[in-house]
């Protein structure tokens, strides 16, 4: 039996900072409105021109360092990402050429704020049928460029941020279940109305657009759901997860998610307040960040999940 093993993570974030108070610059809001309803205190933004490609990379040869792993030795990468540089190439095979690597297959996946846990599952798939030994995984992502920053409803949620992991093939687990679920019933809920082939001029709203009341309540009993369903497939019970590794968009879904698994606050990654929601970044972010503190350990229980547009949501269970 062949399994994933993450055998190095990096991340990377923009250097600017944009508090909650440079936001109530913009619109008509408050930082105790937003730290309240949300718990975010900032988020990083993208400089000019920097694109999420470049924040890609960063964290993509952290994780290669952090792994040991020469870029030569990477047989298949899988980013992440609904804020891709060009329509395409894909971010992926942008990536492969700056990285020097030539011939393996690179591809983009996109499934918003579930992307990087789609794309776990996609490269535990190739690793497990032996289609691929050493795969980069990536979820990137420049929200702010897909955000009005007029629109109080969704302007201090997001911000921009990169997280990487190298996988290798090892007879160890590993990477024990991926869980990855759609229902595109709910597309009017969260969305950026335009597109490609709707036509560029016909005037469609280029901006994200949510919901937020109707989007919570899904998320919060979906990702519910995925935790049951995702134990009962390994024949394990809550007690046995060392940490939370949640998809950061909210404190409050967060902290239903920990209460669920009935796990202490300390045992729940938590970014949000210095990250915001970083989209498909978020996982793979708050995974390093606990990684390079020293909090996660070898040998340690890992419950990834994730919820987001589409809508999609998915997770993983991780032997790390
Ligand atoms: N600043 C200040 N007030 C705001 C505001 C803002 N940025 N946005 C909305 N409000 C106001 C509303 O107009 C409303 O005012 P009213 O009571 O006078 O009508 C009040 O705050 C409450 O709004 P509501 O939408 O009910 O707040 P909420 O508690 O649902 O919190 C979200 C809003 C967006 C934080 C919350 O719904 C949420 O997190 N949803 C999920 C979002 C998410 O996770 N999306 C990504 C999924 S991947």
């Amino acid at each position: 039996m062949k399994y994933a093993r993450i055998v190095g993570t990096g991340s990377y974030l923009p250097e600017r900072v944009m508090t909650n108070a440079d936001i109530e610059r913009l619109v008509d809001t408050s930082d105790s409105w937003i730290r309240e309803r949300t718990g975010i205190r900032e988020r990083r933004i993208a400089a000019e021109g920097e694109t999420t490609c470049d924040l890609a990379e960063k964290a993509a040869r952290r994780a290669l360092k952090a792994a040991g792993v020469a870029p030569r030795e990477i047989d298949l990468i899988v980013v992440g990402t609904t804020t891709a540089d060009q329509i395409f190439p894909s971010t992926a095979c942008l990536l492969q050429a700056r990285l020097g690597i030539h011939g393996p297959a690179a591809f983009d996946v996109q499934a918003v704020c579930t992307g990087f846990v789609y794309a776990l599952g996609v490269a535990d798939q190739f690793v497990r049928t032996g289609a691929a030994t050493t795969v980069l995984v990536i979820g990137a992502e420049t929200m702010s460029r897909i955000i009005d920053w007029q629109d109080r409803d969704t302007c201090v949620l997001f911000g921009d941020g990169a997280g990487a992991v190298v996988l290798k093939a090892d007879s160890k687990p590993g990477i024990l279940s991926t869980h990855l679920h759609a229902d595109g019933k709910h597309a009017d809920l969260l969305q950026v109305p335009g597109g490609i082939s709707g036509g560029y001029e016909d005037g469609r709203d280029p901006y994200l657009r949510m919901r937020g009341k109707e989007v919570f309540k899904v998320a919060t009993t979906t990702l519910s759901r995925i935790v049951d369903e995702t134990l009962e497939t390994n024949g394990l019970s809550r007690e046995d997860v060392d940490w939370l590794i949640p998809h950061q968009a909210n404190n409050r879904i967060i902290a239903a998610i920990g209460r669920k698994l009935g796990l202490p606050e300390e045992r729940v990654v938590n970014t949000v307040a210095e990250h915001g929601n970083t989209s498909a970044a978020s996982v793979p972010l708050a995974l390093d960040t606990a990684v390079r503190d020293g909090r996660i350990q070898p040998g340690e229980l890992l419950l990834l999940e994730a919820f987001g547009g589409g809508f999609t949501w998915g997770s993983a269970l991780v032997r790390y």
